[in-house]
């Protein structure tokens, strides 16, 4: 076992295990990005994202970043869901101001005949950066390691970059459904492998992205995101190297008409986006005292940070009386996390998510008392 600093707020991970906390935890989705001044300084440094996200120092400065301004109750790895088909061999780039780009897409059966499990040296530079934040972090708060999900790793695969329509990746579901399930098996072997990698580096939490699951038509979605998100899971380490069992976080944007499908996935928190009621979501999933249960994570529109800071606040609290009082007992119970319904928008401006953590720290209390 590797020995790192005791964790000084365990809040995040509490509520991760439906245990109660003094308020609710939070952190955002892309809480590292380029809304803030000091993280686009350090790209401009780095050259470009990937010269960010592969050099450990880089990496482990602007994860802390946010925290720096923010009393955010977690951190999250910088790197991107796309490290995995960039080892794959399909060559991943970022152009200034465009989204990610592949130089090879995967899109008949020669290209699939070629993908295999990639070798995690390649991937190396991300388990350096976990364990390099882990020190940094020195227990400030903890760090949660993630991947793409399968569906969502093979979007990007077949349609070369992102797309609005998913024509081709969507083609080949309903053409060649053998070939995209040959790619979705390779892709959760190779999830489930890189997340375990994470772990063994420190990762305390790990969370699956399945950012284009709602995409995808019912039935569809049980075929060919769920089924694999699945199977990634049966494949996780429960324990972390400090000997602590290490939650697993799945979010589905567009999810919420799946919830109870969702719920016998074996996961500790589901993630929801703006268009789920949380007060619907726990009655669904959010279990009851000492039962089984999920966690829920999400889900305020990121868009509210645009509003004023007296906005924010009641659209803080909204989302957080939509919930409910969370647990409180010595057991276990319903518990909510709170964050974004998705990643926070580069236009944010930085004092309005001042605004927004002080409401849900403030706001959350006050719902205990
Ligand atoms: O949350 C964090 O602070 C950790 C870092 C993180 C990044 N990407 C950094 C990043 C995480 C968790 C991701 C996940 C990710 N990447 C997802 C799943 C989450 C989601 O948003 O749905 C997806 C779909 C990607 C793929 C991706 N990476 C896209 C579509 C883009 C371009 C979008 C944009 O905002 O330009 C990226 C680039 C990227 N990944 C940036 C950051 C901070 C911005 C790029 C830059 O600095 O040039």
């Amino acid at each position: 076992m590797t020995q790192y600093a005791p964790l000084q707020n365990d809040t995040f991970l509490r509520a991760c295990m439906r245990q109660a906390t003094p308020y609710t935890p939070l952190w955002l989705m892309r809480q590292a990005g380029r809304y803030l001044p000091e993280y686009c300084a350090t790209r401009a440094r780095a050259g470009s994202f990937m010269g960010l996200a592969t050099n450990t120092d880089y990496a482990t400065e602007v994860t802390l970043q946010p925290l720096e301004r923010y009393p955010l109750d977690a951190a999250i790895l910088f790197s991107d869901i796309l490290t995995v088909p960039d080892a794959m061999g399909l060559g991943l780039s970022f152009a200034q101001g465009e989204g990610p780009r592949f130089a090879t897409a995967v899109r008949d059966e020669a290209a699939v005949d070629k993908l295999e499990v990639p070798d995690m040296e390649k991937l190396r530079y991300v388990f350096d950066a976990v364990t390099s934040i882990r020190k940094a972090l020195n227990g400030r708060v903890p760090l949660i390691g993630f991947s793409g999900s399968p569906w969502t790793l093979a979007c990007y695969m077949v349609e070369g970059k992102g797309s609005d329509d998913y024509r081709l990746v969507k083609s080949m579901l309903y053409s060649r459904p053998d070939l995209m399930h040959r790619i979705l098996a390779i892709n959760a072997d190779a999830v489930a492998t890189y997340l375990n990698a994470q772990i063994d580096a420190g990762a305390q939490a790990v969370m699956i992205f399945d950012s284009w699951g709602g995409v995808l038509a019912d039935g569809a979605f049980q075929d060919f995101s769920l089924e694999y998100t699945r199977r990634v899971l049966a494949q996780l380490k429960r324990t972390g190297v400090d000997g602590q069992i290490v939650p697993r976080l799945v979010f589905t944007k567009g999810g919420g008409l799946w919830l109870k499908e969702m719920a016998p996935l074996d996961c500790e928190v589901l993630g929801l986006d703006w268009t789920v009621n949380l007060g619907n979501a726990r009655a669904l999933v959010g279990g009851s005292e000492n039962g089984p249960g999920k966690a829920l994570q999400g889900n305020i529109d990121p868009n509210v940070l645009f509003a004023p800071p007296a906005q924010i606040a009641k659209e803080v609290g909204r989302v957080l009386d939509s919930f409910g009082a969370p647990y409180q007992g010595s057991g276990t119970g319903p518990t909510h996390i709170f964050n974004l319904g998705h990643g926070i928008s580069q236009y944010t401006p930085p004092e309005n998510v001042a605004a927004l953590v002080e409401a849900v720290h403030s706001h959350s209390k006050a719902q205990r008392a």
